[in-house]
């Protein structure tokens, strides 16, 4: 275990307050520029864009069941949009600019309000220019609570992230085309909640619901606990049928969650939620320890399933999606806008990436559904690089090599090279996105999307 040393400084953890979550949706929201410390103390401040001046934007909290309105108050010199991660909502309102709504203007207001008929960990960000303005600061997270919830000492959120911060407090300038057509835009910082190795007082004996999110650009974490132990009892908000105990690494890619329940074991002062890196790891929050020694408990009851929409495998319609592009690919042409282009004149327009032939979002969907039909989709990555792609509207499910259902996920991850399968019931109509969630390969042509009428 390591401290983070920070340009050649020991930070001194940047503690804050915790934001207290808010019981009630809030019925606005304003996106402005916002200044914040984010670098160490001695070091300027950070000039974010954010959610009502909180980076993070605050915690935005329902209860499953219920209805969230929401003005959203564009102050930004750019137009925006919000999407709300991972809900299974009205698609009128899932703030994809162009597909399911134009861009809030500057100055401009618009209103989303929708059901929320699943519990779980979700987050809201800019779906407008998000390589850009989810890195400004743009996200916060969204927590709609079960009507009966597990029974816990705390009921923590750790939206992690990692920024790519100047010495002197700037963010690092975006469109450098090394992020657009390689892994995507990583951070030199990692963030916990807005704050570098936050801490937060746990007790012993205490059990602990921790939920974690990735806003982070591109980055994959490896993540480990030290001093907790429990299980993982959700993974992009839907509860397993079985927590699982909780290994000793656990990945998390950009835009997934993943709730934990854990015990406070230790017998140390302190616990650390860690990053895996490659020279070692290193403390992305840290948790200070009090009390008696305590034991492991019992493993928890899973949660209460979200509302579920079977998945009918045998009379699926398949469909295949190939994933191109990108530095050391083979990619040589792609289509645009219904026009062939070559690899030079794709790199001028910035277009590193394509889906089955198409760089950028296509003018037609990759599938035209009927309400209800099963869908399965295999996806080959030939690639050099790994993407989180991501399906709006829907939760699917992985086909497993064994022909057996993984969980449900809004987010999956493929390898360089790898070929998965996943498979979902068109319960929802409208158009959905189906993108890479890494913002820097969407931006670079990685997206797509879907029709259920
Ligand atoms: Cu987190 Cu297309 O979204
Ligand atoms: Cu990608």
């Amino acid at each position: 275990m390591h401290r983070r040393h920070f340009l050649g400084t020991l930070a001194a953890s940047g503690v804050l307050p915790r934001t207290a979550l808010s019981q009630q949706a809030p019925d606005v929201l304003t996106a402005a520029t916002h200044r914040q410390q984010i670098l160490p103390a001695g070091y300027p401040e950070t000039t974010l864009w954010s959610f009502d001046a909180a980076f993070p934007g605050r915690p935005l909290r329902a209860r499953q069941g219920d209805r969230l309105a929401l003005d959203v108050v564009n102050d930004l010199p750019q137009p925006t949009a919000v999407h709300w991660h991972g809900l299974r909502l009205d698609n009128a309102m899932d703030g994809v600019p162009y597909l399911t709504q134009a861009p809030i203007q500057p100055g401009e207001t618009f209103t989303y309000e929708f059901d929320l008929p699943d519990a779980g960990t979700y987050w809201y960000h800019s779906h407008a220019q998000s390589m850009e303005q989810v890195e400004r600061g743009l996200y916060g997270p969204l927590i709609i609570d079960e009507i009966n919830p597990p029974d816990v000492d705390q009921d923590l959120t750790l939206v992690l992230d990692d920024i790519r911060l100047n010495q002197d407090g700037t963010i690092g300038e975006f469109g450098n085309f090394h992020d657009l057509s390689h892994a995507g835009r990583i951070g030199n910082l990692w963030l916990a909640n807005g704050q570098i190795d936050p801490a937060y007082p746990i007790k012993r004996g205490e059990r602990i619901r921790l939920r974690l999110i990735s806003a982070a650009n591109s980055r994959i974490f490896t993540l480990g606990l030290a001093g907790l132990e429990g299980w993982i009892v959700a993974l992009d908000g839907m509860p397993l049928a079985d927590p699982q105990e909780l290994p000793d690494q656990i990945t998390l890619a950009p835009a997934q969650r993943m709730d934990l329940i854990v015990d406070v074991t230790t017998d140390d002062d302190e616990a650390f939620l860690i990053t895996f890196e490659r020279d070692g790891g290193y403390a992305i929050a840290h948790f200070p320890v009090s009390g008696a020694p305590s034991p492991k408990r019992a493993k928890p009851d899973a949660l209460p399933a979200n509302p579920d929409f079977p998945i009918d495998l045998q009379n699926a319609r398949a469909a295949t999606l190939l994933i191109e592009g990108g530095a050391m690919g083979g990619m040589r042409a792609a289509s645009v806008d219904g026009e062939q282009l070559g690899a030079r004149d794709l790199a001028q327009r910035g277009l590193f990436w394509a889906l089955n032939g198409t760089a950028g979002r296509p003018e037609d969907p990759l599938l035209d559904l009927k309400l209800g039909e099963s869908v399965r989709i295999g996806m080959a990555n030939d690639t050099a690089f790994p993407h989180a792609m991501h399906l709006h509207g829907v939760h699917f499910a992985e086909v497993l090599p064994d022909g057996s259902l993984g969980p449900l996920r809004d987010t999956i991850l493929l390898n360089p090279q790898e070929t998965r399968e996943i498979a979902f019931q068109a319960h929802n109509p409208g158009d959905w996105l189906f993108h890479c969630h890494m913002l820097a390969h969407h931006q670079a042509g990685m997206g797509t999307w879907i029709r259920v009428s």
